[in-house]
């Protein structure tokens, strides 16, 4: 038996960056199987459903035999479109288009992955519409006039994504055609109710106005870790992914899931620049992430929109290099500053002591839940690799984390020393 195509719930088990790589019971259960052929024997293609089992035994083989470790076989599993999804594309009238036809929303434009997805698209030369509030920024700090003058060659749609009536009713009367809608939009705080309100409400929002208007395929900036969903970010996140891709009706998808982004690792920089140790939890080695920059990753996402072999994909994607613990970050940043390495190991139990304490005061004080979740997530991210994990063995998978672009941390690092942190800043809450 050979294998010719692979895109399809049976593979995803096994295939980083295919449908329902994350655990069932959370949205991906339900998510629609994009279908697969084989080939088997005289070559003849076998039709989705009925040769699941077979294919799925098949690709156990391979993978048995360390076959999917081998760049040949993950490009025949990539190399070509499900039917199903070539059918859908081939009636997308906007991919036959040049870039400066097509029209691509983005929302979220104004964060810090969007800003440089807005630059990286006018780039390409497709026609921008950057969907902004009147206030962006962390703390509201750009206005609008800011904001115009951000974006060169890009048009401004000034809108709030979490009201649909607004969104609805400014791109009705810009009266432009929306092709693509790319989505950067996230809870500045990672607070339990934003999360809901921005990573899924906001975001169905700018999908319903998007395909009213005319759009045909959306790309999602999501997330890693939605793959062990604890958090509530995450859950609102893979809700909204489960709709994506079961939305059907000539839609067409790229989930975009990347590693740790530099911002989140660049916290201690100036305090150990400045004699200060770097501190970390357990033995720095509890996890590890293939860090990835803002550029990288906006070309990444960029790609979603002209490559068809990432239409109907979910994506995990890290930057360039090996994957790097805690430990392996801080020697590299005392290399950098030329200082002797000084450490502090901070048991992970210290973190379970607060939550404990926070989630339990706050069933006394509700208004405590987003101080309690706050906790969560910095537990997660101490502890949690942002790597792909198998979903066999749970265990988080460095060699199965695809890799793109050039820009390395030591780099990020080397940088932040000499020009300091300007574009790095976190969210409102600091959390990420
Ligand atoms: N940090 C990491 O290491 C990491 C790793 C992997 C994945 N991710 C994921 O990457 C995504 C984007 O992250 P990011 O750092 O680029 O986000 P960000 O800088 O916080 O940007 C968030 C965007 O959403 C918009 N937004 C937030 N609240 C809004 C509201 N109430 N109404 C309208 N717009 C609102 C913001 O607009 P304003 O400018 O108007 O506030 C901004 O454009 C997130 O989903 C995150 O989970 C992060």
């Amino acid at each position: 038996m050979s294998l010719s195509v692979v895109s399809s719930r049976a593979a995803s088990s096994l295939l980083p960056g295919a449908v329902s790589s994350a655990p069932s019971g959370h949205g991906f259960s339900q998510m629609s199987s994009i279908g697969y052929v084989s080939k088997v024997g005289n070559g003849q293609a076998l039709g989705c459903k009925a040769s699941s089992e077979f294919l799925g035994l098949a690709l156990k083989a391979v993978r048995i035999s360390g076959g999917l470790q081998k760049p040949w076989v993950r490009h025949l599993c990539r190399a070509a479109l499900a039917p199903e999804v070539e059918a859908v594309v081939g009636k997308q009238a906007w991919r036959s288009k040049s870039p400066k036809d097509t029209n691509v929303m983005i929302v979220g434009a104004t964060g810090y992955i969007g800003k440089f997805v807005v630059k990286e698209m006018v780039k390409r030369g497709y026609n921008v519409i950057a969907v902004a509030r009147e206030k962006s920024g962390i703390g509201g700090k750009a206005d609008a006039e800011q904001t115009i003058k951000d974006f060169p060659g890009a048009t401004v749609l000034f809108a709030d994504v979490s009201d649909m009536d607004s969104i609805s009713s400014a791109l009705q009367s810009s009266k432009t055609n929306v092709d693509v809608v790319i989505s950067c939009l996230a809870s500045r705080t990672g607070g339990k109710k934003d999360s809901w309100k921005i990573d899924y409400q906001a975001t169905r929002n700018s999908l319903d106005a998007g395909v009213a208007n005319g759009a045909s395929h959306f790309v999602l900036l999501s997330a890693i870790c939605v793959q062990k969903p604890l958090l509530e970010f995450q859950k609102a996140k893979l809700k909204f992914e489960a709709e994506l891709a079961s939305h059907g009706n000539g839609l067409t998808y790229s989930i975009v899931r990347p590693t740790a982004f530099f911002k989140s690792l660049g916290g201690q920089v100036q305090s150990v620049q400045g004699g200060g140790p770097y501190v970390m939890f357990g033995d720095g080695k509890l996890c590890a992430c293939k860090p990835i920059s803002e550029a990288d990753l906006a070309s990444f996402i960029s790609d979603c929109v002209s490559d068809v072999e990432k239409a109907n994909q979910m994506l995990p994607i890290g930057g360039p290099g090996k994957a790097l613990t805690p430990l392996e970050q801080g020697e590299m940043l005392f290399k950098i500053v030329g200082k002797d390495p000084k450490f502090i190991k901070v048991p992970i139990g210290v973190m379970d002591f607060v939550i404990g304490v926070l989630d339990n005061l706050s069933k006394v004080f509700p208004n405590l839940e987003d101080a309690a979740e706050f906790g969560k997530i910095g537990r997660y991210y101490a502890a949690e690799s942002m790597l792909v994990m198998d979903p066999e063995t749970q265990k988080y998978d460095a060699d199965g984390t695809p890799s793109y672009g050039t820009d390395t941390l030591e780099a990020f690092f080397d940088r932040c020393v000499r020009e300091g942190m300007a574009g790095q800043e976190l969210g409102d809450q600091a959390v990420f």
